[in-house]
């Protein structure tokens, strides 16, 4: 089923809204003018996921013990036991084979739109 959520220019680069769709609501973020929809069940231990903060990740640096900050903006950290989640696919980093539900966005006559089925 499809859902208007907000117009999209309240969502602007970088903002979320959460919206009462599914089994814990869904998360719809705009990283850099392009709309993702994530559930807000996290799969570690079923945590609200959508509250926690955007940032980014780090990697490791070109120098030993070195790190780099990478991707701000486009990972999701759950407030619960903070594993990182790629916004753009719904994968986790901390744990690539678990992911969070992710769901189709589009924009229409300005609104955003996503499909949701289940209740
Ligand atoms: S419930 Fe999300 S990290 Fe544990």
């Amino acid at each position: 089923m499809r859902h208007r959520v907000a117009r999209a220019a309240e969502i602007p680069p970088g903002g979320m809204v959460l919206v009462p769709l599914g089994r814990r609501g869904v998360g719809v973020y705009n990283v850099r003018g392009a709309f993702h929809a994530l559930s807000n069940l996290c799969p570690h231990a079923g945590g609200p996921v959508c509250r926690g903060d955007v940032t980014g990740t780090t990697v490791a640096g070109g120098a030993p013990y070195a790190q780099e900050w990478v991707r701000d903006g486009e990972i999701l950290r759950c407030p619960w036991h903070a594993w990182e989640i790629d916004i753009t696919t719904g994968r986790t980093i901390t744990d690539p084979t678990r992911t969070v539900a992710t769901y189709p966005v589009t924009v229409e006559d300005g609104w955003v739109v996503v499909e949701v089925d289940e209740r």
